[in-house]
């Protein structure tokens, strides 16, 4: 009997996940027990021959908005293995963080581009000047090599950078400068960790929602885009699953 290659898909806001939940017509899993009190909302697929575990950060019961950041992603990404591993006894051939993110102009992107990681991901706020920890904190994590998929899909490439804040401090911005990152988000990072810990490849999928050197705030251009952003990222995610269907299914 063959068996479908497994994914497990991360994603931290509601409105970036709507849409590809609905498109794969996910049905809702019950988290493991040791995660019930977590927010992370779990749901399982079926999608052109790819199992698919999603997991969202899901929202914080105290302020009622969506867990986003590094901390809820490093915890969904857990939940989303064990379901995987305890839940479906599988071992996911792959977790893909998908999401939203900033660009700059500086780099080529535009409003609505979708980067999938290359060649890894790193931070840009985890600033801890002691030997050994400042490469724990810089992460310097290895990306899936997703760059065929990205070819044929019309994706770009590039490092994608990962902190806590939605704005750029000066700090950060030297740091992003000096490890080439084009891609500036709020998760992948943690996923990528969490992967790595488990031995399962981590590559990104994130649609551009703004410009961080654009004049425009990064507020005002994230709330204008996200809705094509998350179309985007619904698009290109059933694409690549398809073709991740046909990849490594045919190496199981
Ligand atoms: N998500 C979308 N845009 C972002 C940005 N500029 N920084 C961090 N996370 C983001």
């Amino acid at each position: 009997m063959s068996v479908q290659p497994l994914v497990v898909i991360v994603m931290a806001m509601e409105a970036e996940a709507a849409p590809l939940r609905a498109a794969l017509g996910a049905a809702p899993a019950e988290p493991p027990v040791w995660a019930s009190s977590l927010p992370a909302r779990v749901a399982i697929a079926d999608h052109a021959g790819v199992d698919v575990v999603l997991v969202t950060n899901g929202t914080d019961p105290r302020t009622g908005v969506d867990c986003i950041g590094s901390t809820a992603a490093a915890l969904a990404t857990q939940v989303a293995l064990d379901h995987a591993r305890s839940g479906l006894a599988r071992q996911p051939d792959l977790v893909l963080t998908v999401g939203t993110a900033g660009g700059w102009n500086r780099a080529g992107a535009s409003i609505g581009d979708v980067y999938l990681a290359w060649d890894r991901f790193v931070c840009h706020d985890r600033r801890i000047d002691l030997p050994g920890f400042d490469a724990f904190g810089r992460a310097d994590l290895p990306a899936a090599d997703l760059r065929a998929h990205a070819e044929a899909l019309g994706c770009r490439l590039g490092i994608v950078t990962t902190g806590d804040s939605l704005d750029e401090s000066p700090e950060d911005a030297a740091r992003i400068v000096a490890s080439g990152a084009e891609v500036k988000e709020m998760e992948a990072a943690a996923v990528a960790w969490i992967g790595s810990l488990h031995d399962v490849p981590v590559g990104a999928v994130k649609a551009i929602t703004d410009l961080v050197d654009s004049p425009v705030t990064t507020a005002e251009q994230f709330s204008a885009n996200l809705a094509t952003a998350a179309d985007a990222l619904q698009r290109t995610t059933l694409a690549l699953l398809a073709r991740l269907g046909e990849e490594i299914g045919a190496d199981v």
